[in-house]
């Protein structure tokens, strides 16, 4: 989708569609939105005291201008309180004025920057405006043969500034909003696709493809190279199944050996049956999901590419199905990860932390800045935060706090769970160093003290996206089905530390 921005006054605007956006309590007396109210006779003002538009957050209402501005149509917008906006209500209306307009069966139509002002500056509201749109504008149809029932996509839309001074800065963040929001629907592709049409192999064919466009250095590991480095843990996994497994490795600024890289890990499992501890049938198809960490990492290193950060970024996905076999690996079994530890295999179906393991061993060769990885983890942690907030742990408080900040202005929202040693208790093993189950009580907590076993020698975190990476139904600029979660919310970490001297 094409995003442009043209200074002009607003009531000159010629479109099938001109958005507005309107705060609780406001009167339309000025920008514009007083002069829109003025040039149609106070249609906005009629509309306001008759209480058909109070302004709340998402409600619409739809105006035909028949004749008295070059625009046909001026869609309204609410904003909700105005205390209370922030670019997540701007991206949320954003979406509500691009389904509006999907529904008009319109291809392209015009905004104002509604929501500036207060805490909010031009680039800020257009990157939050763009993200808001294209996010909204996103459908899965690849499989379909009959779209008539699909609401049509949108080509463009038009930011309108009439103040000249802003249109540098609208420019640069609508610039920003579009690379970012256009990644995450890359990545809501790739979490969509079926496991079929997404299988280990084609998951490194699509970031090597990713690497060529973007001028990354990419390598995929085969299973001898994962053996010959002594990834026993991802293997064991992999056991189970016909496909080959992949160690998927991109490097963004890879020439840049005197700067020490920040690391991203996705969960790569393109399909997870849970193995010989097999899961119930009803619901397992949500499991082609399961590689929404690996999505999240190529999308977060193909916005980086492009947005051009002076940072030197790597993205490691450990990719492979999980599946029941006569090959494939049982519980009670002792798996040997990279780094020497032994494994106790309680559960099959606790295999995302055994691939992670390995990983987390493979960073460590970069000496890295920090590590971060996502990955649909538990189940638990869906039980916990539901669909709203990902689970968020790690060694390092200043990393956690850095992630924190970025998931406040990014709108992805996190929350830290503690890592205590007491937890570690549930993960003793009789007959390894450790166990990959610690049952039911703090499940998503248990897994990331599995991890934080393999992550000693650097800052760490970990994301527990099981439950943001999906969702039941629409919400905003939330789809159905795949989020894309993670890309916003990592960008605006690594951009936070390429703006901070000293830091990259
Ligand atoms: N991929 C699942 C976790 C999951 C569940 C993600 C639902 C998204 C939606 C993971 O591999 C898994 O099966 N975890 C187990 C761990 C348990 C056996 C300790 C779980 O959560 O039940
Ligand atoms: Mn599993
Ligand atoms: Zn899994």
């Amino acid at each position: 989708m094409d995003i442009n921005v043209e200074l002009k006054a607003i009531r000159e605007v010629a479109s099938e569609l001109l958005v507005l956006g309107l705060c609780e309590g406001a009167t339309p007396t000025e920008g514009p939105i007083g002069a829109i109210d003025k040039a149609l006779g106070g249609a906005l003002s009629e509309l306001i005291r008759a209480g058909d538009m109070t302004g709340k957050a998402e409600q619409t209402a739809l105006l035909y201008t028949r004749g008295a501005i070059p625009a046909k149509r001026v869609l309204i917008v609410g904003l909700g309180e105005p205390s209370r906006l922030t670019a997540d209500v701007v991206r949320r209306a954003a979406a509500t004025a691009a389904k509006a307009a999907r529904q008009l069966r319109l291809a392209r139509y015009h905004s104002t920057l509604y929501g500036l002002g207060g805490a909010l500056g031009p680039a800020e509201v257009a990157q939050a405006l763009t993200e808001g749109t294209i996010l909204g504008n996103y459908s899965f149809t690849q499989h379909k043969s009959d779209l008539r029932d699909v609401l049509p996509t949108l080509e463009a839309l038009t930011l309108v500034q009439a103040d000249a001074s802003a249109v540098a800065a609208v420019k640069q963040g609508a610039s920003t909003g579009k690379i970012i929001a256009e990644a995450v629907c890359f990545v809501r592709d790739l979490v969509n696709q079926p496991a079929n049409h997404l299988t280990p192999t084609m998951l490194a064919e699509a970031a090597e493809e990713l690497a060529n466009e973007l001028g990354l250095r990419a390598e995929v590991l085969d299973e001898a190279q994962m053996a010959e480095l002594g990834m026993g843990a991802l293997l064991g996994v992999a056991q189970g199944s016909e496909e080959p497994a992949k160690f998927i490795v991109l490097e963004y600024n890879a020439e840049r050996t005197d700067l020490a890289p920040y690391i991203i890990i996705g969960k790569g499992l393109t399909f997870d049956s849970g193995g010989l501890s097999i899961k119930p049938s009803e619901g397992m198809e949500a499991m082609k999901g399961d590689m929404a960490g690996a999505g999240a990492t190529l999308g977060t290193l193909r916005a980086v590419a492009e947005l051009r950060l002076p940072l030197r970024v790597v993205g490691l996905i450990p990719a492979t199905e999980n599946l029941p076999s006569g090959r494939a690996y049982k519980p009670g079994d002792v798996l040997k990860s990279m780094n020497g530890l032994t494994i106790e295999v309680i559960s099959t179906d606790a295999e995302g932390r055994l691939i992670l393991a390995d990983a987390l061993e493979y960073a460590k060769r970069y000496r890295p800045r920090a590590v971060v990885d996502l990955a649909t983890l538990t189940g638990a942690c869906i039980i916990a935060l539901g669909h709203v907030a990902a689970g968020l742990m790690g060694n390092d408080p200043e990393l956690v706090q850095a992630l924190i900040k970025a998931s406040a202005q990014s709108g992805e929202k996190v929350w830290e769970l503690p890592l205590y040693d007491e937890y570690g208790e549930q993960l003793k093993s009789e007959i390894a160093d450790i166990k990959n189950t610690g049952g039911r009580p703090a499940g998503t907590i248990t897994a990331g003290l599995f991890l934080s076993k393999f992550a000693k020698d650097f800052p760490w975190a970990h994301l527990d996206i099981a439950g943001t990476a999906s969702s039941d139904t629409e919400k905003g600029y939330i789809a159905k089905g795949a989020t894309g979660w993670g890309v916003r919310l990592l960008v605006q970490w690594l951009r936070n530390i390429a703006e901070t001297p000293g830091l990259n």
